[in-house]
């Protein structure tokens, strides 16, 4: 069993430390098995403490000695960290200890990757590496001497000495130890300059290993781009000397936004077009404005402890999706940002995981870095602003940095900045931080005398400890088109306020056909009841371009959950306005290739599932099948000619309009594998010159089970490249069909390259069998047996990366009992584990109750 009584930390027991610490002076003496870090703290006791002890954090420390004010003391230790009796004047704390780096595979706190020695202490890894009080409310300056062998000695901060075999750092921002960062590696550095607009010089630098030089240029565009969008947007500025970014390839999550120093998973910085996808090429883009911005929301004002983590990560992904919709194209950034948060946060809103924006529970914060927080803490934060206006919310932001800059804050203090600048009582619209759950939106509508009114009605379900949910502040914008398709009304925001609300529209000459929920202006789920006639004017006359697609994505949905239930054709009337808007070429190629998406299987079964069915996965599938092979049959006469016209011709160019235009390309390529075997693909393979291409290509033949040959050749091209196996990994299993998933899956965990240490490889294998709806879901229950026992292998290695991927069987309510009870009984047998670690034993436990 695991841990006897795991502990549950709770935001109402919130104490501050009773000491402040003035200054932290760390040497390391790296070395893999026995590195020594030896601190040197100052600190001063707080005049008006309620709680004095003195406790610092410290896991998997071997305490080597301890003094304070240069006296020996014997601190009493625990697996948990160590107290002792201090002085209630200004002291000076010192410690040795020892760690193993080269034997940490949590990759958590000090340890190696590929011989390069990196550090990850969000969220509270820093206590693996000295006794520390290890909370974000705690900052400090810190300085920083490494000794080691290797070439390159990194810290936070300036550079403030370097000799043979040492280097030292000093940042002079005071920080919370989550931020704390060492690399020292044999590496090799692309740099750059950049000049703020106050004429600050800085130097910057991507550092990779040998051989992963050429791939960096991508990001180093993408740093500049971000620290110029920062200062014309926020007024925000970089404020070190000095700016590095480090490639590691263990890695469990994207990316850490370490003062000066961020820290990347290979995956989400090192770009070329040989090996990355558009995908990844936008990918990173964000990821590196993200861990950019973060400088100044996350660093420079920071959590007062981890309940407030949304308050650095919903703004930051707001601000960096902000980013790439000026950067790109913002309707189609809309439009992936929907489709991504009712992917997983939808799922998790409406499951066992479940949360509040802002929790106020937990047993370990690491299962907290979710899709709630990030996406749905970013679209609370867009809804602010539509509610508030652009202009205020400036203001607001403004006022935010000024009033609490160098502190660690509170989602209270965020909104109190907003009140103060606008006047505004936003009580209610804080619901959105404590009430979990997914809002519904029920909309009827009414058309009397050139009056036209819109009645909704919401509710929020249930979730997990909080039965009752209050009616919230919903922003839902509203356009009107008349029956000619023009619009009557511009964008208005509705602000729904109570359980029930009318607006009225009057001056109208017919009913109009309304477009509600604009630009998907609330992260809510809208019931209304429509026609296919009334989705299909909207998708070919709608202003606002998300709705548009919305017309045809519901449009998509309604006639797969037809077919699934009555085993309907194939809506006509759909087929004909598909075929129209993929030879439409005034249409943005982008847009039409999002049109063309398909519904994510896992959203249908969500949706039938929220009707009262009960899904079954193969279905679905089939549906999807069959849906996709007639709309390739009728397009029979077109398609060559599409897939051709939509061919990005000349030399790659990761450009928004190109990419779009080759996730077009893409869909036409797969659509026509479906009538040809697989010809085109085969000859788009060898011709490619570019991993888009080429990745699409061997996509498309592996689902028509006609890519051996191609795949072999991948494999030999690619396989000395960790990032790309991860590609060839991965589409084995995501273009299995359902009944063959599993086992391709059980193969690839056998091959020579598979390796349960390297989390994009653990990704890649188990990440995509999840996805893999019908595979995952597959009769006899073989793939969650399979993703059970790699949970339990990986788990005693690496828990963070196993707690997260357990969220796969976060949605086995909705299935029937024969495949509940597969999946209860491997969740049980997960939890039966022996060692199991805090992180996966809450997962189970939730995901359980
Ligand atoms: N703070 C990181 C980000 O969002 C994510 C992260 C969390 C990375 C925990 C590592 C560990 O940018
Ligand atoms: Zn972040």
């Amino acid at each position: 069993m695991a841990e006897a009584t795991p502990q549950t930390i709770y935001l109402k027991d919130y104490t501050p430390f009773g000491y402040q610490v003035d200054e932290v002076h760390l040497t390391f003496h790296l070395s893999p098995k026995a590195t020594r870090v030896v601190s040197r703290i100052e600190f001063t006791p707080k005049p008006d403490a309620v709680d004095r002890s003195f406790f610092l954090h410290g896991e998997q420390l071997q305490l080597i000695a301890a003094k304070i004010d240069g006296q020996p003391v014997s601190p009493d230790v625990t697996a948990q960290g160590l107290t002792c009796d201090v002085p209630s004047t200004p002291f000076v704390w010192e410690s040795e200890v020892e760690i193993s780096p080269v034997t940490n595979t949590a990759l958590e706190g000090l340890y190696m990757s590929n011989g390069m020695y990196c550090t990850q202490c969000e969220a509270e890894g820093f206590r693996k590496i000295t006794f520390y009080p290890d909370r974000p409310d705690v900052m400090s300056t810190f300085t920083v001497r490494i000794e080691g062998d290797e070439k390159v000695l990194l810290s936070n901060g300036n550079p403030s000495g370097s000799g043979e075999g040492w280097a030292e750092w000093h940042d002079p921002w005071p920080k919370p130890a989550y931020l704390f960062a060492l690399v020292a590696g044999d590496l090799i550095n692309h740099p750059d300059r950049f000049t703020t607009k106050s004429g600050k010089d800085v130097e910057l630098n991507i550092w990779v290993r040998p051989g992963d030089e050429d791939k960096c240029a991508f990001g180093m565009e993408a740093l500049i781009k971000s620290m110029k969008w920062d200062e014309d947007v926020y007024g925000l500025e970089y404020d070190l000397d000095i700016f590095n970014i480090v490639a590691v390839d263990d890695f469990n999550m994207g990316a850490m936004e370490n003062k000066g120093l961020n820290i990347f998973n290979s995956s989400c910085v090192l770009a070329s077009p040989e090996t990355s996808t558009d995908a990844n090429f936008e990918r990173i883009e964000a990821i590196i404005a993200h861990e950019y911005f973060h400088n100044w929301t996350g660093n420079r004002i920071t959590c007062r402890d981890w309940f407030q983590l949304c308050l650095k990560e919903g703004l930051t992904v707001y601000r960096d999706s902000q980013f790439t919709s000026d950067m790109r194209s913002a309707s189609v950034k809309r439009i992936s940002d929907v489709i991504d948060l009712r992917g997983r946060q939808f799922a998790e809103d409406n499951g066992p995981l479940a949360h509040q924006v802002r929790p106020e529970s937990f047993q370990e914060i690491n299962n907290f870095y979710t899709a709630t927080i990030y996406e749905k803490g970013a679209e609370v934060i867009g809804m602010l602003k539509r509610l508030v206006g652009d202009e205020a919310y400036t203001k607001a932001v403004a006022l935010y940095f000024e009033r609490h800059d160098g502190q660690a804050c509170t989602i209270e203090d965020w909104l109190q900045v907003f009140e103060d600048s606008t006047g505004r009582d936003l009580s209610q619209f804080s619901k959105w931080y404590s009430q979990a759950g997914t809002p519904r939106i029920k909309v009827t509508d009414d058309y009397l005398d050139g009056t036209y009114t819109l009645t909704l009605e919401q509710s929020t379900p249930a979730t997990p400890g909080q039965p009752d949910k209050d009616p919230r502040v919903i922003p839902v914008a509203v356009g009107l088109l008349g029956q000619n398709g023009d619009e009557v009304r511009g964008t208005e925001v509705l602000e729904l306020t109570e359980a029930k609300q009318s607006f009225s529209f009057d001056g109208l000459a017919s009913k109009p056909v309304p477009s509600i929920l604009r630009e998907f202006s609330a992260p809510v789920i809208m019931e209304r009841e429509s026609t296919n006639a009334e989705r299909a004017f909207l998708l070919a006359h709608d202003s606002d371009s998300f709705n548009r697609w919305e017309a045809g994505n519901t449009l998509a949905k309604e006639a797969r959950v037809a077919m699934v239930l009555d085993a309907a054709a194939p809506d006509a009337d759909y087929l004909d306005a598909l075929t129209k808007l993929v030879r439409d070429d005034s249409l943005d190629p982008a847009f039409r290739a999002l049109v063309l998406s398909p519904p994510s299987q896992s959203d249908l079964a969500q949706t039938l599932f929220e009707r009262g069915h009960t899904p079954d996965p193969q279905a679905i599938y089939d549906a999807a099948e069959t849906f996709a092979q007639t709309l390739a049959e009728a397009l029979t006469d077109s398609l060559p000619r599409l897939y051709a016209d939509t061919t990005v011709q000349g030399a790659y160019s990761p450009d928004a309009e190109s990419a779009g235009k080759r996730d077009l390309n893409a869909r036409m390529l797969s659509l026509l594998t479906r009538l040809d075997g697989g010809e085109a693909a085969a000859r788009q393979y060898d011709a490619a010159d570019n991993m888009t291409q080429q990745n699409a290509a061997l996509a498309c033949l592996l689902k028509a089970e006609n890519g051996e040959t191609q795949s072999q050749a991948f494999y030999d091209q690619w396989q000395g490249d960790r990032l790309v196996m991860d590609k060839w990994f991965g589409l084995q299993v995501a273009c299995s069909a359902p009944k063959k998933a599993a086992s391709a899956a059980a193969n690839l965990t056998e091959h020579a390259l598979f390796d349960l240490k390297n989390p994009n490889r653990f990704r890649a294998v188990m990440g995509a069998l999840a996805m893999n709806q019908a595979g995952f879901h597959y009769e006899g229950g073989a793939g969650y047996q399979l993703l059970a026992d790699n949970l339990i292998a990986l788990d005693a290695l690496n828990p963070q990366t196993t707690a997260r991927m357990c969220s796969a069987f976060q949605t086995w309510k909705r299935y029937d009992s024969t495949r509940q009870e597969l999946i209860r009984a491997q969740l049980e047998r997960i939890s039966a584990t022996n060692n199991l670690s805090r992180d996966t034993n809450e997962m189970v436990s939730r995901i359980l109750n």
